[in-house]
């Protein structure tokens, strides 16, 4: 079943929630740039993430800790200037809201006011509860991630599954829960065991966006770079790539520079012609010129 967008053609926040109650899957994707979120738009995905993940496939980073709140400005600026319908998530970055909830807030609002985010994410729970309750307290909506957290991947052991034991599938549960009554309006389970995602959604009213979380969850989200097969390092066991369009930008790339070298390239109909009247003008007028230099 389509979903319905509000006047300005921006899908409602409440629609999400009337998505998991209908059990129609939420597709979610990231996007850094303007060509990108206007294919997502046109695809008809309901969530954009400009997700911190850009340190990693935009910016070449090991990590998404490095990127900064400014980075992420300027990425989020260029994907809300081309997503119409689709609600933009901006992610914040590791270091500006772990401090205080003045400093998630203001952080938060730099994300809307300047970026034109529709809402937030941020990883985590315990302490960032209140985070979450400080930003949704200012009209701003939060979306929660619990599972493997990325920002803090090196607490966590490295980039791997959460909640694999059942005392750790006891805590995640409970995290999930204690940010839907922090105010979350969604939450991204990331690397989880499917059952442990299943009991989380069946729990939650709010929904569940899944990345390696399985089937069950109110629906799913892929890195953009990851899915188009352009991202060349480290690859988690659940992505799945819908194209291979690094192999094809190689191709492409190799036949251009052939054609540069062979003089292939550039063709007459890539040039721009002049008036012959002008031409002949022009030559004597340059004759004019070496002969008086
Ligand atoms: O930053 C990101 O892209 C994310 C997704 C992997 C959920 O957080």
């Amino acid at each position: 079943m389509s979903t319905r967008p509000n006047e300005a053609g921006k899908l409602p926040l409440p629609e999400l929630h009337e998505m998991k109650e209908r059990g129609d899957k939420i597709v979610m994707i990231t996007a850094y740039d303007a060509p990108a979120a206007r294919l997502a738009d046109e695809a008809g995905v309901e969530l954009i993430l400009v997700g911190d993940t850009a340190a990693m496939v935009m910016l070449g980073h090991d990590s998404t800790v490095p990127v900064t709140l400014d980075e992420m400005i300027f990425l989020t600026k260029a994907v809300t200037r081309a997503a119409r319908r689709p609600l933009v998530i901006g992610d914040m970055p590791f270091g500006t809201y772990e401090v205080s909830d003045e400093q998630a807030v203001s952080n938060a609002i730099r994300l809307v006011k300047e970026g034109g985010a529709d809402v937030v994410k941020l990883e985590g729970a315990g302490r960032m509860l209140s985070r979450v309750r400080a930003i949704a307290d200012s009209n701003i909506g939060v979306m929660g991630h619990v599972g493997l957290t990325p920002q803090s991947a090196t607490k966590l052991g490295g980039f791997k599954a959460q909640g694999r034991s059942a005392d750790a599938a006891l805590k995640l549960y409970e995290d999930a829960l204690a940010l839907q009554d922090a105010g979350c309006f969604a939450v991204v389970l990331e690397a989880v065991p499917a059952p442990v995602a299943a009991r989380v959604t069946e729990a939650l009213d709010v929904p569940t966006i899944g990345i390696g979380a399985g089937a069950a969850c109110d629906g799913q989200v892929l890195v953009w770079h990851d899915l188009l097969g352009l991202y060349q390092g480290r690859q988690p066991r659940f992505v799945k790539r819908y194209a291979e369009v690094a192999d094809v930008i190689g191709a492409a790339v190799a036949s251009y520079a052939d054609d540069v070298r062979s003089g292939a390239f550039p063709e007459g109909k890539h040039t721009y012609s002049m008036p012959e009247s002008e031409l002949a003008a022009f030559e004597a007028a340059l004759a004019e010129v070496r002969t008086a230099g």
